[in-house]
């Protein structure tokens, strides 16, 4: 699996523990940046980079951090197709993708810390998207992009 990483300046550090940390186990990752605290990156600059880089099929999944997760998750969910849920715990993480097949995991460095967050990348990349009742609903979240006409949005 391909793992794209996105975040703004206040999460670089955060970012590159846990891209190591994933590249450890054997995941490919991706760095979209900010690459250092002084390039003063705004959370929807990668939210979107990351989310777009998912909708073309560069990367499987993603992993964005701004200061809460909060606003790096707000842009990437604009992308059509692209659900990205917030943690700041495993269970949560797991969750997201059992029930949501979420593809993106969001979370805030001044949230959690860096073994916290290590333990929701492990908890959301190990699990599975459980299907049955949960693809209806994700069906009815799909169906609120087309009624708003831009589920087929060309991919950027
Ligand atoms: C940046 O100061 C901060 O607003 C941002 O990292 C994030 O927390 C927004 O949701």
């Amino acid at each position: 699996m391909k793992i794209g990483f996105g975040c703004d300046h206040t999460a670089v550090e955060l970012k590159n523990i846990l891209m190591e940390h994933m590249q450890a186990q054997g995941y490919e990752c991706v760095d979209y940046g900010s690459y250092s605290p002084e390039e003063k990156r705004d959370y929807p600059v990668s939210g979107r980079l990351v989310a777009e880089a998912i909708r073309r099929g560069e990367v499987d999944k993603g992993v964005l951090i701004c200061g809460t997760g909060v606003g790096i998750s707000l842009a990437a969910n604009k992308v059509p197709g692209i659900r990205a849920g917030v943690c700041s715990e495993p269970y949560t993480a797991r969750l997201i993708t059992e029930h949501n097949d979420c593809q993106i995991v969001a979370m805030g460095a001044r949230v959690v810390g860096s073994e916290l967050a290590k333990m929701i990348c492990d908890s959301f990349f190990s699990a599975q998207f459980q299907g049955g009742r949960h693809a209806k609903r994700l069906g009815m979240i799909a169906a609120i992009e087309e009624d708003y006409g831009y589920a087929d949005a060309p991919v950027k």
